[in-house]
């Protein structure tokens, strides 16, 4: 999408931080105990070479390769007891709001406070994330329940591209004029996908959720708001990120639990394969906007590792960029899936001038790369 002027405009943003926080430290002592544990009661096999020992984690592994030094998540005590190995969520009935519906109110209601608009004015509701809590009813349509919006809602999934992909179709419904006003919602809930008895990937999500109010430019009236100058989508089908749970897995007698049902990647294939796609993509679309990298004064990338940032920008600008120019949220947070570039734009959106430009670029699995080009307006 490359408009002439700007149809829609990002008019509010909203972030909720999932209550409990799990440093590298913790998180590679519980590592360490579970591995010891599982070489304790498989000794016998080890030593008969039928099996391979666990090897320990380490922080100053994770530090170096990925940037992250802490994660939110909903619940701790789960992930870090080394009998389990993963979140405790208790399940709720029908009747309550769903865990992923609820995480979305907070972040979804400040956004709208920020846009100066009620529910009432959204017409669409687009939840935009890489994990649905169920198929059906659509998660969308149970938040616009909970907090009042119009029209209609439904949910996408493009994993780590979700809430740029999100983006563009709130833009895209607008110009077709659909909708007015659109929330676009990611709640995250990574911890349920990650395998935390994963040593190569233990480390790399949390749980968070974001919301983006886009509204028709010609009605926005939010101060220090963004136009959309363009939106610009590639995707390529690549097996290094994938996920097998799906609602084929009980027909296949697989155990949930599997570790090919939750987050499996080849991280350094997918470091060397997604980096030079992103800096294509993002160097054509701001060409065909006539807009140069070096004109763009802030950067909003996706957050899932710090070298790969540092190496795309680089690439874009020539140098290493300051940390004001290419925010850096995944340390705190670490991989948040689609919420990544968001959280980034939330957190880094003050400083700007009227005019400045920036990129909020999201890329992961598919592979998938989207680019959402604005304009501040103060
Ligand atoms: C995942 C990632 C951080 C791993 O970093 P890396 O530098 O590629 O690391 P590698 O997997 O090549 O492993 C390097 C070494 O560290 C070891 N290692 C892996 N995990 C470790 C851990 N937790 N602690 C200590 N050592 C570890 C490996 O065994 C390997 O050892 P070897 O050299 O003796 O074989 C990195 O590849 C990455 O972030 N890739 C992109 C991920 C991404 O963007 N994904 C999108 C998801 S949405």
């Amino acid at each position: 999408m490359t408009p002439t002027t700007p149809v829609a405009s990002i008019t509010g943003t909203g972030l909720w931080n999932a209550p409990e926080v799990i440093t590298n430290e913790e998180l590679v002592a519980s590592f360490n105990e579970y591995a010891r544990l599982q070489n304790e009661a498989n000794a016998a096999a080890i030593a008969r070479g039928e099996i391979a020992a666990l090897t320990p984690s380490s922080v100053e592994f994770i530090e170096k390769a990925s940037g992250i030094r802490r994660r939110y998540v909903i619940d701790r005590k789960g992930v870090l007891d080394p009998q389990r190995m993963r979140p405790y969520f208790a399940p709720r009935p029908n009747e309550e709001i769903s865990l992923q519906a609820e995480i979305c109110l907070s972040a979804s209601r400040d956004a709208l406070a920020m846009a100066g608009r009620d529910a009432a004015d959204i017409d669409l509701l687009i939840l935009a994330c890489a994990n649905m809590q169920r198929p059906y009813p659509a998660m969308a349509i149970e938040v616009q329940q909970a907090l009042g919006t119009s029209g209609y809602a439904y949910d996408m999934n493009v994993a780590c591209s979700s809430a740029t992909f999100g983006i563009e179709q709130a833009a895209n419904a607008i110009r077709a004029g659909t909708a007015r006003a659109v929330l676009v919602v990611s709640p995250e809930i990574t911890s349920a996908h990650l395998d935390w008895r994963d040593r190569d990937s233990h480390f790399i999500f949390g749980d968070v959720c974001t919301a983006v109010v886009v509204e028709d430019a010609a009605r926005a009236t939010a101060p220090g708001r963004f136009d959309i100058l363009g939106t610009r989508l590639a995707t390529r089908f690549s097996n290094n990120i994938r996920n097998n749970a799906g609602f084929l897995s009980r027909c296949e007698d697989i155990d949930r639990d599997a570790h090919d049902q939750l987050f499996v990647q080849e991280g350094r294939k997918v470091f060397k394969e997604v980096c030079p796609m992103v800096v294509e993509h993002i160097g054509g679309h701001l060409a065909q906007l006539g807009l140069t990298p070096q004109g763009v004064a802030r950067y909003w990338l996706h957050q899932a590792n710090l070298n790969m940032n540092q190496f795309i920008a680089r690439k874009l600008l020539g140098s290493d960029p300051s940390l004001e120019r290419a925010p850096v949220i995944l340390d705190e947070y670490a991989n948040t899936a689609s919420a990544g570039s968001i959280i980034a734009f939330h957190r880094h959106r003050d400083g700007l001038a009227d005019g400045d430009i920036g990129v909020i670029c999201s890329f992961g699995a598919g592979y998938s790369v989207g680019c959402v080009v604005v304009r501040r307006v103060n």
